[in-house]
């Protein structure tokens, strides 16, 4: 029998402090049925890999939040990447991978290292400082906008634009309808944004046009696929960069070892994105009747995947819940896994890489001088305020 559990992933509690939560549904069994929502999850390492690997029994084009689009309309017009299964999968994410392919992001490495050095010493200048709005928001609010080719204005935009997006995934709950009670003109801005006539010649929302002049889609298309990067390459950026400091502030050990060897800033990145998960869950639907763990499981059940839960098992990582960045952490879920495995990871990893290095090169000392609170998304797991100060060595 499944068992039945009546956690709700989805509320404040949970998110101030998600991890016996998760650990109750790791230890229950390979899957759990969440009544209060009426969906299934998994939440131990194996399974939530399993089912990311696995996009012919689990579609996410009935939509990776909670909403099933064979019942519902979604509320916005489906991603083409992130809400489709193959053969249009492949078609977009082939492009996709072009535009953000390994050699264009290096193409961007001075650039970003130049930014990460100047945003680092006017911290420093400072001296005290808030580390999401001043740090974690800041660096790629400048590099990924310029990277896309957008204009300079209204770029603070996609911040509620994200926060919108990911908690819709979840349910209808508060945080959700806090989120959309403004959207209007952000809609309509991210919208704009999106047109060809908007954005400069050169950069990735150039590159997904293109696509366009050589008959690989159509305007239309174009238009969203660069709402996928506006979705997803800022606000999920923001919460990597702020886990990482945040652990850094923490862990005065592990920031000591990232500045006697600042090479290890990459791995820094990477092992934060494993302990916190920035993106904490998504759902799937079961295409057919399916068995996990021995429970079979029907055709149409949406199934919660806790990518954080899945990083975090004991029975994948020893010490799960310290952070190493001299750990074998690769196979973690923090990215994604399979087809769907996120597209911009790459440059992800080269912005938390140029911050870090630049910390690690010239901050001597790092420390959390306020409390911290938390920001509260049905997807994500991040904060609104971590007071810092920083002095130079
Ligand atoms: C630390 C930062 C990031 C994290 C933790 C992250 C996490 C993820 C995860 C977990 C997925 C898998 C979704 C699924 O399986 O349903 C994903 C997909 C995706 N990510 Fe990221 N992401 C990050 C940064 C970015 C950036 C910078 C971009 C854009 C440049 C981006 C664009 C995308 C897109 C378009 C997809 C959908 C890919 C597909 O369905 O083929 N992400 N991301």
């Amino acid at each position: 029998m499944i068992p039945a559990l009546d956690i709700d992933p989805f509320c404040k509690a949970f998110f101030d402090d998600p991890y016996p939560a998760h650990a109750a549904m790791r230890d229950a069994g390979p899957v759990v049925y969440l009544t209060q929502y009426d969906v299934h999850a998994v939440a131990r390492y194996n399974d939530v890999r399993a089912m990311l690997l696995d996009w012919g029994s689990y579609t996410s084009a009935r939509g990776v939040g909670i909403s099933d689009f064979a019942k519902e309309k979604p509320w916005r017009l489906p991603s083409l990447l992130l809400e489709t299964d193959p053969p249009l999968h492949d078609r977009t994410r082939k492009l996709m991978d072009k535009v953000l392919s390994p050699a264009a992001v290096r193409g961007l490495r001075e650039a970003f290292a130049d930014a990460a050095e100047l945003l680092i010493d006017d911290l420093l200048a400072r001296g005290t400082f808030d580390a999401v709005r001043d740090l974690a928001e800041a660096y790629p609010l400048t590099v990924f906008p310029d990277a896309v080719g957008m204009p300079a204005e209204n770029r603070r935009f996609l911040l509620p634009y994200g926060n919108m997006v990911f908690n819709s995934f979840g349910p209808r709950n508060s945080f959700f309808e806090a989120a959309v009670a403004d959207a209007e003109p952000v809609l309509a801005w991210v919208q704009a944004q999106s047109k060809r006539d908007a954005l400069s010649t050169t950069g990735f929302g150039a590159a997904i046009h293109a696509a366009v002049d050589d008959g690989d889609i159509a305007e239309a298309e174009a238009e969203v696929l660069v709402r996928s990067l506006l979705t997803a390459g800022v606000d999920t950026t923001v919460n990597g960069l702020c886990a990482a400091v945040y652990c850094l502030a923490r862990f005065p050990a592990a920031f000591e070892q990232l500045r006697a060897d600042p090479s290890l800033a990459r791995a820094a990145f990477e092992e934060a994105i494993r302990l916190e998960s920035p993106v904490q869950t998504f759902f799937r639907t079961t295409t057919r009747d399916v068995t996990i763990g021995g429970e079979m499981v029907p055709e149409g059940t949406k199934i919660l995947m806790f990518l954080g839960a899945a990083n975090r098992d004991p029975r994948r990582w020893d010490q799960a819940d310290t952070f190493d960045m001299t750990r074998r952490n690769a196979g973690h879920v923090g990215f994604g896994a399979g087809i769907h495995a996120c597209v911009g990871a790459v440059l992800a990893r080269m912005e938390g890489e140029l911050v870090l290095a630049a910390l690690a090169r010239k901050v001597s000392r790092l420390e959390i001088t306020g409390e911290p609170k938390r920001r509260y998304n049905n997807t994500l797991r991040g904060m609104a305020s971590l007071p810092m100060r920083m002095v130079a060595g």
